[in-house]
């Protein structure tokens, strides 16, 4: 079970750093008003929903963001606990800066990442460097300053998905299609995460995720909820590639995040990869089909080939959905909001995104 945070207010932030680093007993490690958190990619989709949960304990949060995807209007921006900076964690000319913010950080969650099939699939090499060059330069100032992390790889490391629920134990399977270089350079990272673990003993942490959806979730990306929703919005055909048969596990941004907190509690969980991710298998062609009923449209849905929208050497996946037991029983973490909520969500984020805009 999850314990709450009981603020003591005698104690100096190098005692609560002393305990976070060495936890010593206790299996879970409290997040509090003594703890500052450092979030790379704060201004993110999930980065911001962590920054909530977070600042609602009452830590003190610095976010470094380079808002190539995240918005600062993502995070309350005049909330005195929390410290914005944009600059490109891996860009050299900022490794003192992020030297300086993971030295004066409790705990640091790297999220910092491009994102999105699309973009893995279109720009090979700019993802493939983003992800490592970031997660380099926070590896590198966290094994210096000896300071916990907790880093989002991805459930891409799996590959092209599996008939059954994957766990951690399943292989990461990529080829040299263009896509999987997201995946590689998620799991190259994922190697020097472990590795500052069993090598040099800092406690740090390794989370899968798969889809995850929600409020604050870019159509540009290219995620399917939020591009289906858009899509519906606006009247449009909803595109469903292949057979539509493909079955994913939606898990409301706000679960993931509660999710996050409670793996960097987690004393058995360090140096070891762990899924995150909904519950409910979903078909596609179903999920469109949710998405025109909550949004009360008559958007049709269409079928397309994946590979004739994104070339012969597009990597296809089938069903990728997680066995998220090793979180469950380690933690006692599970989703409460149902993929319908985490619908609903979406559509009233973005409706409230296109009046305001
Ligand atoms: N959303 C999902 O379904 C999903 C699934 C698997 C893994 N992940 C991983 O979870 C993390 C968060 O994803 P998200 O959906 O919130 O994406 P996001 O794009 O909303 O958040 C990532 C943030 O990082 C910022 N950023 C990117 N590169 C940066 C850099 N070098 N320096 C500073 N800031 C940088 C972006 O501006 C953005 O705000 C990522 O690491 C992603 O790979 C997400």
């Amino acid at each position: 079970m999850y314990r709450k945070t009981v603020p003591d207010v005698a104690r100096p932030r190098a005692f609560w750093r002393a305990k976070i680093l060495d936890n010593h007993s206790a299996d879970l490690v409290e997040f509090g008003a003594h703890t500052h958190v450092l979030v790379t990619g704060g201004a993110g989709f999930v980065g911001s929903a962590l920054v909530d949960i977070l600042l609602a304990r009452n830590c003190s949060v610095t976010v470094i963001d380079d808002l190539s995807n995240g918005s600062l209007r993502n995070l309350p921006a005049g909330d005195p606990r929390l410290k914005i900076r944009t600059f490109r964690v891996g860009d050299q000319a900022f490794n003192a800066a992020v030297h300086n913010e993971v030295g004066q950080a409790d705990a640091v969650f790297h999220l910092a990442s491009p994102i999105g099939v699309q973009r893995a699939h279109k720009e090979r090499f700019a993802v493939t460097s983003g992800i490592l060059e970031s997660g380099c330069a926070i590896v590198e100032a966290c094994q210096f300053h000896r300071r916990p992390i907790l880093y989002t790889s991805s459930s891409e490391v799996y590959g092209s998905g599996r008939d059954r629920p994957i766990t951690e134990s399943d292989p990461v399977m990529t080829d040299i299609r263009p896509r999987w270089g997201y995946a590689a350079a998620k799991a190259a990272v994922e190697h020097l995460v472990a590795g500052m673990f069993f090598d040099f003993g800092i406690p740090t942490w390794i989370v899968r995720p798969f889809n995850m959806a929600g409020p604050r979730q870019r159509a540009a990306t290219g995620l399917v909820l939020p591009v289906f929703v858009d899509a519906a919005l606006r009247g449009e055909p909803l595109v469903v590639h292949d057979d539509g048969e493909q079955r994913r596990a939606f898990l409301h941004v706000a679960d993931a995040a509660e999710g996050l907190l409670l793996v960097m509690q987690s004393r058995s969980l360090r140096g070891r990869p762990v899924n995150l991710g909904g519950s409910e298998a979903v078909q596609i062609g179903n999920l469109a089909r949710m998405v025109v009923e909550a949004t009360k449209t008559n958007a049709p849905i269409v079928m397309k080939p994946s590979n004739s929208i994104y070339g012969e050497r597009f990597a296809v996946t089938y069903d990728r959905v997680p066995d998220t037991n090793l979180l469950t029983t380690t933690t006692g973490w599970r989703p409460v909001r149902s993929t319908r909520q985490t619908i609903v969500d979406c559509i009233e984020h973005m409706r409230t995104e296109r009046v305001m805009a």
